[in-house]
């Protein structure tokens, strides 16, 4: 029984050359787990619009045949394949280079990230037993939430396996710099195009720390700007959450800032110079095991954990209010993947 869905397309080797020279743009095959949901499905269009992904693996337990019927008619570089059920996972994550995981469910007005724990970190702790077996060297891009608990579970599902590769797993906390970026431009009256600010911490309320002190372009903003700018990233989320009403977290946001960070990724392992994103990953910055700032991304997935740089006054208080609440979330994960 197969409801694997595979394009026609006839595997194109050679794509339009982006900035690589004379070389052609090697394979690389993305898989998508929870591909069928609010998430998975705008993030399955993005990625097959990338020209760097050649094969892209649908995997979800409802409804990804037809997703992938749709997509794969897409005049574009990639194979799209459609797997439904625990029994094709193994299909879908063999031979992957990065695995994306926006499975699980989202937040409904009134919950924290927190309250989606019990649910979500079983399922992730499965996927990851999935990835140990199946692609242990594939780059994973954890969405599912809590991201603060649910990458310290995939690390400890891998250490388990013998697999784990510090490197390669990634907590993406993108949607925070999109947030934060978009934000400050509409503050510091600055082209949106234009800005960057690194977000650092976690990925929930406080433990989101955006860094506007070390935004660009420069603008002078007033330190009230600066504190509603830091909470209205912070709560940037339960603002979509609220608006949506019941029926969901961010999706359509979310899928864009996962399809930038699984592209920088892909441009790392492509052998892109210089590509830096900001990520939840296993991290000696602070005394917290994981800890999201900037990564440089190269071949073998983090290639250097970037430092914190200067930070302000304002910064050096909610980098130390942050750290008991990450502490917590990571340690609550590492003792779900260890007891259960
Ligand atoms: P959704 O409910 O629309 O979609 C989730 C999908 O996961 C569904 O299609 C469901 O069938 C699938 N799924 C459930 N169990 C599965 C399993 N064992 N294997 C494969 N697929 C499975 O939810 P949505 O809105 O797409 O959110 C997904 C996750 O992403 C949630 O945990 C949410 O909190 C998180 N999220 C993370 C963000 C971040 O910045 N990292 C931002 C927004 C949401």
């Amino acid at each position: 029984r197969s409801s694997s869905v595979k394009s026609q397309q006839v595997k194109q080797v050679l794509v339009p050359r982006r900035g690589y020279g004379s070389e052609s743009v090697p394979e690389r095959k993305v898989a998508i787990l929870g591909a069928a949901g609010g998430i998975g499905q705008p993030l399955a269009l993005l990625m097959k619009l990338n020209p760097l992904v050649s094969n892209l693996a649908l995997y979800d337990i409802a409804n990804t045949p037809g997703v992938a019927a749709d997509v794969s008619h897409i005049n574009t570089r990639s194979q799209v394949a459609g797997y439904m059920s625990e029994e094709q996972l193994g299909q879908a994550l063999e031979g992957s280079d990065i695995v994306i995981i926006p499975a699980g469910v989202p937040r409904k007005p009134g919950m924290t990230r927190d309250d989606l724990f019990n649910i979500n970190a079983g399922i992730v702790k499965s996927l990851s037993a999935a990835i140990a077996k199946y692609c242990p060297n594939a780059i994973v891009n954890m969405i599912s939430n809590p991201v603060n608990s649910t990458v310290p579970i995939a690390a400890e599902i891998f250490k388990k396996a013998g697999t784990f590769n510090e490197k390669k797993l990634f907590g993406v906390t993108t949607l925070d710099v999109v947030r934060a970026k978009t934000f400050y431009s509409g503050k510091a009256e600055v082209p949106v195009e234009e800005v960057n600010v690194p977000v650092v911490g976690g990925h929930a309320g406080i433990t989101i720390l955006p860094l506007f002190s070390q935004a660009t372009p420069k603008a002078n903003l007033r330190d009230e700007d600066i504190k509603y700018l830091t909470k209205r990233t912070q709560d940037g989320g339960t603002e979509v959450v609220e608006a949506k009403a019941g029926k969901g977290s961010a999706t359509l946001s979310m899928a864009y800032a996962g399809a930038i960070f699984a592209d920088a990724c892909l441009k790392g392992l492509n052998g892109v110079p210089d590509v830096v994103e900001c990520s939840f990953v296993q991290s000696s910055v602070t005394e917290l095991p994981f800890f999201a700032s900037k990564v440089r991304l190269g071949k073998e997935g983090v290639e250097e954990v970037l430092g914190l740089g200067p930070l302000s006054e304002f910064e050096k208080e909610g980098l130390e209010l942050l750290k008991p609440e990450l502490k917590a979330s990571i340690e609550k994960g590492i003792k779900f993947a260890n007891e259960s």
